[in-house]
């Protein structure tokens, strides 16, 4: 099944599972949990703004630092700039915070309610450029679906 595809099955269990839940820790556990599963990412969870941090919430695979500052790595990146990072190398990322050294790339969505960043989605991949355009375009359409269940 080509990645697309993949992904808009995985947009229709995302909509199902989330449908009339509203607890945060919950929908963000069964988000991650489906990502994760429907590709075999070596990583997948969230970080969330916490009193001017990013705080490790809800995630499936090895255990992650707990806490980011603004600016640090490809999360603090990525809430920095309110935009996804897109990493092929993590090796060629300078800042990188590598919490695994099994993950050589790596992709970070922001969660934005009413244009604030609350959270980010992050995911590992222990292969080299797993990430590109249709993942970008893909999971930030998972994260506005999300943002509206948390
Ligand atoms: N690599 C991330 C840190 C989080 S872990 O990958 C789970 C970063 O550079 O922000």
């Amino acid at each position: 099944m080509d990645k697309l595809k993949k992904y808009t099955n995985l947009e229709a269990q995302i909509k199902g599972i989330l449908e009339g839940e509203t607890d945060a820790v919950a929908n963000m556990a069964n988000v991650a949990a489906l990502i994760h599963f429907e590709f075999g990412f070596w990583w997948t969870g969230f970080y969330l703004v916490k009193d001017g941090m990013l705080v490790l919430g809800p995630f499936q695979g090895p255990v992650a630092c707990t806490r980011i500052p603004c600016g640090r790595g490809v999360c603090g990146t990525s809430w920095k700039k309110a935009e996804s990072v897109v990493v092929p190398n993590v090796h060629d990322f300078p800042g990188h915070i590598a919490c695994s050294s099994e993950s050589l790339s790596e992709i970070v969505v922001p969660l934005k309610k009413d244009g604030e960043v609350i959270g980010v989605l992050d995911i590992d991949s222990r292969e080299e450029a797993t990430f590109d355009k249709t993942d970008r375009e893909c999971l930030e359409r998972i994260a506005e679906i999300l943002v509206q269940h948390i």
